[in-house]
């Protein structure tokens, strides 16, 4: 985003005039407007020199230097803002982050969906329970999840909690990368009982064998404590979807003459609000940050041509991240003509591949989840496709906690559906589990790294 781009023709609150799709409806707009005269005086969650030091290594990613890993719940929610649930949560993601750097020999950039991972979008804003309508549940950001017409108004004040919970969660995430998690790569720290059950598990062990023998050896021979000998960078995001708690916490950096939304280092749009003329892509046009868009088998080659012309005029490195989410069987027909699109173009972008939201199904007891092999075929398909068209699949988007749930079927475990019932937790889709999340990340280093020999 140029100085010019930012300055002229873009105000943040310029989304206001245009038609916004999954805004819930404040009822009383005074208290509304108070809670976002609260947030904006507020500091931010995180500061500029973060952002663009993300934005500096997407664009490494996008030149085929480094991987990005981008995982965490579908839905934080304001509960599970405990320090059991978050110490598991980076420990999945930094453990995952070590298999695949180990596997690709390049830097790994962690991205958690966390920090601020509070707002859904909705198919229908009305929910009907035999006689009843009410509004939907939109995360804890926006209203309760019990079906009564008190829990299901739009609170403003939820912001603010909101708010705070991300402040919080990255607080302690800061603090845990900062000083702590030293022991990480440690054997005793690996929960590896489940390698046993794979086929794979000879390979597995050595992997793991090797990155702790190898930061080991670091270790003692340099005498030092490799968690301090480089610090660690992690990054959060979510959805910018509510405009109005985006819009609060984004501020002109004078001294760099641009806008930065720091409620989050990265913010992504889905296709529910990439409208080209809607709220979200006005707003997201006048910010820095590095951002992603979520595309679906129902992206169009021409959207998608002019939605990098509006939200990246300056044909930016790092800015645009495009995140597909195909299915499998989908992702080998949709996909070639995108990046077709994108080659002729020239546009600049990352590309990441979400093989979870294509990939959801509801199981014999109507529980939602999602299948192992269907998200691997995901993967499969989407790595022999970048093959193909010569592009550089540089980044993974994964569903995940560290915690042990049963959500997804599959993995050297054979969670199947019968199991589902015994952890199912999630408030929205289906993560993978700590075990599912480790095996996945072995997968994908393979993968990834016969992608760099070809
Ligand atoms: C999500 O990432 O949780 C999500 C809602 O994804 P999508 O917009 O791709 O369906
Ligand atoms: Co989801």
């Amino acid at each position: 985003m140029s100085k010019g781009e930012a300055q002229t023709g873009w105000r943040p609150d310029g989304w206001r005039t245009r038609e916004t799709a999954q805004q819930p409806d404040y009822g009383d707009s005074d208290s509304l407007d108070e809670v976002l005269r609260e947030l904006a005086a507020l500091p931010p969650i995180v500061t500029s020199w973060e952002v663009e030091s993300l934005r500096r290594s997407i664009a490494a990613a996008q030149r085929g230097e480094a991987f990005v890993l981008q995982g965490g719940d579908c839905a934080e929610t304001f509960p599970e803002c405990t320090s059991d649930i978050i110490v598991a949560r980076l420990k999945v993601l930094l453990q995952m982050s070590l298999v695949l750097s180990y596997g690709l020999r390049k830097p790994v950039v962690r991205i958690g969906r966390m920090a601020g991972q509070y707002a859904k979008p909705r198919s229908q804003p009305l929910e009907s329970r035999e006689e009843v309508s009410l509004p939907s549940f939109r995360g804890d950001l926006v209203n309760r999840e019990s079906f009564t017409s008190g829990a299901r108004e739009p609170d403003p004040k939820l912001l603010l909690r909101g708010y705070e919970r991300a402040a919080l969660t990255l607080n302690f995430v800061r603090s845990l990368v900062d000083g702590g998690f030293a022991d990480l790569h440690h054997p005793e720290n690996w929960n590896l009982d489940w390698v046993g059950h794979s086929p794979q598990a000879d390979a597995y062990e050595a992997i793991v064998d090797r990155i702790t023998r190898s930061l080991d050896f670091i270790e003692h021979s340099t005498g030092r404590d490799l968690s301090r000998l480089r610090r660690t960078n992690f990054y959060t995001s979510h959805e910018g979807l509510l405009l109005n708690y985006e819009q609060a916490q984004t501020r002109l950096l004078p001294h760099r003459g641009v806008w930065y939304n720091l409620t989050t280092h990265f913010p992504w749009i889905g296709m529910r609000t990439a409208q080209l003329e809607g709220g979200h892509v006005e707003f997201f046009r006048g910010v820095a940050n590095p951002m992603g868009i979520k595309i679906g088998p129902a992206m169009t080659s021409e959207w998608l041509v002019e939605l990098l012309g509006v939200l990246n005029p300056d044909n930016q490195e790092g800015r645009i991240t495009l995140i597909h989410r195909m299915g499998a069987g989908r992702v080998g027909e949709v996909l070639p003509p995108l990046i077709e699109a994108v080659q002729r173009q020239g546009a600049r972008v990352l590309w990441m591949c979400d093989p979870m939201h294509g990939n959801t199904e509801t199981a014999a007891n109507g529980r939602k989840t999602r299948r192992l092999e269907r998200i691997e075929e995901e993967l499969d398909q989407a790595f022999a496709v970048h093959a193909e068209a010569g592009t550089w699949l540089g980044g993974v988007h994964l569903e995940l906690t560290g915690e042990n749930v049963t959500e997804c079927v599959g993995g050297a475990r054979g969670l199947n559906e019968a199991d589902l019932d015994k952890s199912y937790r999630t408030q929205v889709d289906p993560r993978l589990n700590y075990e599912q999340a480790i095996e996945l990340a072995m997968l994908i280093s393979q993968k990834a790294a016969a992608q760099k020999r070809r």
